[in-house]
């Protein structure tokens, strides 16, 4: 068997969380290959909604096992209170969910200088969650960081103090005023409650089950265009999102991997600081907004919406080798006359169909406009149901980007989905 990678096309919240815990029934295995708690993954059934930041989005079914890869950055404190609040207990969760050893882990000083480093960027902050990810993987590629197997090591107090006293010699710089205490306890009781799971050498496991013919699913975070590389830097997140992270993040090597799931909604969304192309700042992008719900799951900030960005979906194929489109929230377009796509860009005056280097260039959107459709479309569990439209925008981004669209998501309940 080869593992499939599922990941999202665009700034994030695409629905991935949605998406793996509907198809987790075909895997045995789902694994995150990278980024932390700056993940907010929600899914939904029987009424209840839940919102993952570091625990992979096949917790929910039994007899599945879960995996934090090597590529992620984990908070024990994020991972106790999740852990927590997940529902079924400790002991039966223990048996579903594995953490690589090599995890690097957010410590407290990782999130005070995340905030520090942003409150100093005053006009030009990312917009970063603050939940300690650019310091953490810093402090990995500086060859400085503590990972999840140390936590069993002798002295480890005494390495975490090392570090503690480093992160705040740097903080001196900053005139930064932080209370660390109360979350500095939590940490400590999350690096507790991470000892009763299994903490072992995850790559040696997946491949194995990859022999064995076992189904493995790699969950990205994120999007493709939040990328350290191939987003648009500075306004990224810190790690490797797309397909090729999966590999680096899990220990795959390329040529054991097989789909590449691309997620992507029916129009764009993003959090934060950076270019969005698309963007509406009319009651066009509020109707996106409210109608989407569009609010972070991790921050509540509310959502920077858009309309459809082509060049940018196929930009994020690409790079991510996608072999199949997932596409979610198109009812969340239910009610529109018309919808636009855009098709391409008029960059600093010139036709163009690719994303620029600049962050400065000035990026206006050529649109084309398609029919829109007025019915309710989360009961409909068929394509051939869905409205004439609705087809009609699917297969023009089947043909613009020549990737077929195999799943189709209705509503943000696991049952609402149509698989082609
Ligand atoms: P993720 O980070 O990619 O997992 O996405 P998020 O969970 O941050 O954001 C997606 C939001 O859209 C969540 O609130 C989901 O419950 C919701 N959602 C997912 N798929 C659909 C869909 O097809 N339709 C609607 N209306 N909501 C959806
Ligand atoms: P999921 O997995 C949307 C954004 C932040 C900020 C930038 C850097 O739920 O799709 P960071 O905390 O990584 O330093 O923030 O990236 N960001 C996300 N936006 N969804 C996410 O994750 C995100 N994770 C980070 O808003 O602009
Ligand atoms: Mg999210």
């Amino acid at each position: 068997m080869r593992m499939d990678i599922l990941l999202g096309l665009q700034w994030g919240d695409e629905g991935k969380g949605k998406i793996v815990d509907a198809i987790s029934p075909e895997y045995d295995v789902i694994a995150r290959f990278q980024g932390g708690p700056n993940a907010g993954h929600s899914l939904e059934f029987n009424n209840v909604k839940h919102i993952l930041h570091l625990i992979p989005s096949g917790i929910f079914h039994p007899g599945k096992l879960n995996i934090i890869g090597n590529g992620v950055v984990l908070d024990p404190a994020v991972f106790r209170k999740e852990i927590e609040e997940l529902g079924p207990p400790v002991e039966e969760l223990v048996k579903r969910l594995i953490i690589s050893s090599r995890a690097n882990l957010i410590l407290p000083g990782h999130r005070i200088l995340d905030s520090a480093y942003e409150h100093h960027k005053g006009n030009l902050k990312i917009g970063s969650t603050l939940k300690g990810i650019g310091p953490a993987y810093t402090d990995k590629a500086a060859r400085n960081a503590l990972r999840t197997g140390d936590i069993f090591r002798k002295d480890f107090l005494k390495l975490y103090h090392d570090h503690m006293n480093e992160h705040l010699r740097i903080l001196k710089n900053y005139s930064f005023a932080y209370d660390n205490e109360e979350y500095e306890a939590g940490w400590f009781e999350g690096i507790e409650l991470l000892k009763k799971f299994r903490i072992i050498n995850t790559e040696y496991l997946i491949n194995k089950m990859i022999e064995e013919g076992k189904r493995v699913l790699a969950e990205g975070a994120q999007g493709t265009l939040l990328d350290i590389d191939f987003g648009s830097y500075p306004f990224v997140t810190s790690s490797n999102t797309i397909s090729a992270g999966a590999c680096t993040g899990l220990g795959v090597p390329p040529a054991r991997t097989g789909e590449v799931f691309g997620i992507f909604k029916a129009y764009c969304t993003r959090v934060g600081s950076g270019p969005f192309p698309t963007e509406l700042f009319d009651e066009t992008g509020e109707r996106l907004r409210k109608r989407g719900c569009e609010f972070g799951s991790t921050t509540g900030r509310p959502r920077r919406c858009g309309w459809l960005d082509l060049p940018a979906l196929k930009f994020a194929i690409m790079v991510n080798g996608v072999s199949r489109l997932i596409l979610t929230k198109p009812d969340v377009l239910s009610g529109f006359d018309a919808i636009k796509v855009c098709t391409s860009y008029i960059i600093d005056g010139i036709r163009s169909d690719e994303l620029p280097f600049s962050n400065d260039s000035v990026v206006e959107p050529v649109y084309q406009e398609l029919p829109g459709w007025q019915e309710e479309i989360s009961p409909v569990r068929g394509f051939k149901a869905l409205p004439d439209s609705l087809r009609k925008y699917i297969r023009f981004i089947e043909e613009e980007t020549g990737i077929p669209v195999t799943i189709i998501s209705v509503g943000p309940d696991r049952e609402e989905i149509i698989f082609r």
